[in-house]
């Protein structure tokens, strides 16, 4: 018998993965929707009460978007503009009205608030059992105690993160995961969630010293510093999973070159929309991941999706 000649090849790099929110997001609503007919067959509709706060363009476009998600689901729904010049005070008595109504199970304050506003004494005010944003003191001391998932209001961008990361089988555990950004709705929040779930979480932001030598070892890097394509192709570690929590709207084509040169498809969006955005991340960089975000259709579809679900959790909790 002769010897087989064994040549090694390389293992094939297997292209990246693109991490479909918007199927995601669908299905979580379709368990949802399930879920709302039952409590309203037994008489108890999940009810959210949405703040808006002067007229920012964005701001009334997000809050209209989760309005219509409670409508698809069959949830309860209200609206509450104030204009810009709105005290504190009469926002508090706002709140307090809203923390009293039985059928109101959560309260959503859009931000940013305008700047005479006191935003932390607001977020205060919102009953914690209500707090479907989980940004009181209180829901955010049980996250980074490490409440069970089910039993606690998590932030709806992290949450959302977890939910991908979770769905799309992609595992927590024992990985490296590096955080860029220390906001309290996204940075802080997601680092406590990765960290209770077993990840060893580092967490970078514009002090931070030898950054490339740090994201280069993340195997989950999370981009949630708020500045287009900072993330470049040489910060991410070949497979790495990267999640893009950033939102930029690009108006010229010199910008949609820049991160998308040759991208027909893209410069056709922007003349026909005006707009197009990009991430934090350069898309350039997801070419080296194992499993990316994409901006659109990632992080972003999830967060509307993961604040229908805390406000039918926080019905569940409320009323049983
Ligand atoms: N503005 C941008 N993101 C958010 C969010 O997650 N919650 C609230 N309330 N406002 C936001």
């Amino acid at each position: 018998m002769s010897s087989a000649i064994v040549t090694p090849i390389a293992a094939p790099i297997a292209a990246p993965v693109a991490l479909d929110g918007i199927a995601i997001a669908s299905q979580i609503k379709l368990e949802l929707a399930a879920e709302v007919a039952v409590a309203r067959a037994q008489g108890s509709t999940p009810g959210l009460a949405v703040v808006l706060v002067g007229g920012e363009a964005a701001s009334e476009m997000y809050v209209r978007s989760k309005v219509r998600a409670c409508t698809e689901l069959g949830m309860y729904s209200e609206m509450h503009t104030r204009a810009g010049t709105a005290t504190t005070e009469e926002l508090l008595g706002l709140v307090a009205s809203l923390n009293a109504r039985e059928e109101i199970d959560g309260i959503l304050i859009q931000l940013p608030l305008p700047e005479h506003v006191d935003t932390a004494r607001l977020l205060e005010a919102v009953a914690p059992e209500k707090d479907v944003d989980g940004l009181h003191p209180m829901n955010m001391g049980r996250l980074l105690r490490g409440a069970a998932a089910e039993q606690v209001l998590a932030p709806c961008t992290p949450a959302g993160i977890m939910e991908m990361l979770r769905r799309s089988d992609i595992p927590v555990r024992g990985k490296r995961a590096v955080v860029l950004g220390r906001s309290s709705i996204v940075g802080k929040p997601v680092a406590a969630m990765l960290l209770n779930a077993s990840a060893t979480v580092t967490v970078c932001h514009s002090q931070t010293r030898d950054l490339v030598a740090i994201t280069r070892e993340a195997e989950i890097l999370v981009a949630a510093i708020g500045r287009a394509g900072f993330v470049t192709k040489d910060m991410v570690r070949p497979g790495a999973t990267v999640i893009d929590v950033g939102i930029h709207r690009m108006v010229t084509k010199a910008e949609v070159e820049r991160f998308f040169p040759g991208d027909a498809a893209r410069l056709a969006g922007l003349a026909k929309r005006g707009s197009t955005i990009v991430g934090d991340v350069d898309p350039a960089a997801f070419a080296v991941s194992g499993a990316y975000t994409p901006v659109p259709g990632g992080v972003g579809a999830m967060t509307i999706a993961m604040l229908m679900v805390n406000t039918v959790k926080a019905a569940r909790m409320r009323r049983g």
